[in-house]
């Protein structure tokens, strides 16, 4: 059996998004035998849809998800089938909006009927270093989920 993949998808402009997505990435390769992506929003194609687990991330823009990432999701409605029952999780930043985009982020992504690995990591600013174990924490629970459902 192949090695499960995980997608790490996010939209950042100044970079505190984008070191979550790094700390998410390390604690998921630290679980072994999965391979990890790290993806723009906006280089991201519906036909990466076939990975194997997901997380997701975005700064807070006007209290929701970055544009880049809504328009993703919105190319992934058409083939959501694709992400029903595969590990999903959810990860922001904001200057204190960022549990209000994680919250948007949920509900969009609800629709597809993932298989949650939660609590999602909100952040505010850039990410410290308790904030970057965390999401080291939670990276590694997705792997861990990956792992098991592709067995
Ligand atoms: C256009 C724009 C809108 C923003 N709106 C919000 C907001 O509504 N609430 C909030 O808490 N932060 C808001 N912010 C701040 C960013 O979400 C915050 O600084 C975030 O950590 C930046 O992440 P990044 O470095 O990954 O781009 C906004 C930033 C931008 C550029």
């Amino acid at each position: 059996m192949a090695e499960p993949k995980i997608l790490i998808v996010y939209a950042s402009r100044t970079g505190n998004t984008e070191k979550l997505a790094q700390a998410i990435a390390e604690g998921a390769r630290s679980a072994g035998g999965v391979s990890v992506e790290l993806k723009r929003a906006r280089d991201t194609k519906p036909s990466d849809a076939g990975a194997d687990a997901f997380a997701f991330g975005s700064h807070s823009a006007f209290e929701y998800m970055a544009g880049e990432l809504k328009s993703l999701f919105e190319d992934f409605y058409t083939i959501r089938d694709k992400l029903t029952g595969k590990p999903v999780l959810l990860f922001t930043t904001g200057q204190g909006g960022q549990s209000s985009a994680l919250a948007s982020i949920d509900r969009v992504v609800g629709v597809f009927n993932p298989s949650w690995v939660k609590p999602g990591v909100a952040v505010q600013g850039a990410p410290k270093d308790a904030d970057k174990a965390k999401a080291r924490e939670m990276g590694k629970k997705l792997a861990e989920a990956a792992k098991k459902k592709v067995k």
